[in-house]
């Protein structure tokens, strides 16, 4: 197995029960598989992408990637935020480029991979470009060339599209469906949004909450590229949200006050943006 996820707990703190965040999580992912993990807002995703990522330790257990256990942030995964996290006083290409400059890697072969991935990423005409001269959604694109630019194997992604408009969301699931289908990296993606998560992944994680735990897997069998309104895509979102409408339930009843209707509020009056907020 590629990438193995063994037994990782994590305790933020002391208080061994009341901190626990993570609690005995296993997952085993294939080179070249897609997977998204999804759950209720604090259920852990971020924390579990940090500690795949050697971003965070676990309190328990081990990474192993590619037979060697992860000990800390390496050149063999790439990771991309929520907040693409650029810097103002590079263009596009230098932005692209500073990754692997750190990582060492000459000049000449620098300026090559960075202009085949903004290729890959339609941002050829925009290299010389300042970061705010960029839409949100080409910045998350030079964001999403630079991680690929690395040539890692594994790219670790939190919510990376969802500070994003719904169309340019479309647009950018589409392009890492290309993207993937080109490349085949082995991608973990975090995301709150079912859809996106059906659209994308070979495998959908839903993770339960307080404590963290892998609740149930969904292996997605269709064909590529997937369209967001398809009946073969909605079928595993009514499938997915059923699952986890109990863990959205738990944390609304410990998060929100008595006057909290969790039906109406979480579900009813947000039919159109999938899960509503508590998600
Ligand atoms: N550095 C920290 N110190 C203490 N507690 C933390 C720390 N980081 C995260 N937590 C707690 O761990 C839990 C999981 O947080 P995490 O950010 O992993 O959740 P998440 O599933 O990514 O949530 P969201 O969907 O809202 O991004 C939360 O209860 C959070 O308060
Ligand atoms: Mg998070």
């Amino acid at each position: 197995m590629f990438l193995i996820i063994e037994n990782i707990s994590k305790n933020f703190g002391f208080d061994s029960k009341a901190n626990l965040v993570l609690d005995n999580v296993n997952l085993l992912i294939d080179k070249g598989e897609f997977v998204c993990l999804v759950g209720p807002s604090g259920c852990g995703k971020s924390t579990l992408l940090n500690i795949i990522a050697g971003l965070e330790s676990a309190s328990c257990g081990r990474i192993i990637l590619n037979g060697s256990v992860v000990r800390d942030a390496g050149i063999d995964r790439a990771v991309m935020f929520q907040e693409p996290a650029l810097f103002p006083w590079l263009t596009v290409i230098d932005n692209v480029e500073f990754g692997m400059k750190m990582a060492g890697i000459k000049r000449e072969e620098r300026k090559r991979r960075a202009m085949k991935y903004l290729k890959m990423v339609h941002l050829t005409k925009f290299k010389d470009s300042y970061i705010h001269q960029l839409s949100g959604g080409m910045r998350q694109r030079v964001a999403l060339a630079r991680a690929l630019a690395i040539n890692s194997e594994v790219l670790l992604m939190d919510e990376p599209f969802s500070a994003l408009d719904s169309q340019t969301r479309n647009i950018l699931q589409l392009e890492l469906q290309r993207i993937w289908i080109d490349t085949k990296k082995t991608i973990v993606f975090v995301t709150h949004n079912i859809e996106e998560a059906v659209v994308l992944a070979d495998r959908v994680v839903v993770m339960s909450t307080n404590p963290g735990r892998v609740r149930k897997e969904f292996k997605i069998e269709l064909s590529r590229p997937r369209i967001p309104e398809s009946p073969d895509v909605t079928y595993y979102v009514r499938k997915i949200t059923d699952e986890l409408r109990e863990e959205v339930e738990k944390v609304a009843r410990d998060e929100y006050d008595g006057g909290w209707n969790v039906e109406k509020d979480l579900f009813l009056s947000n039919a159109d943006s999938n899960m509503g907020i508590g998600l």
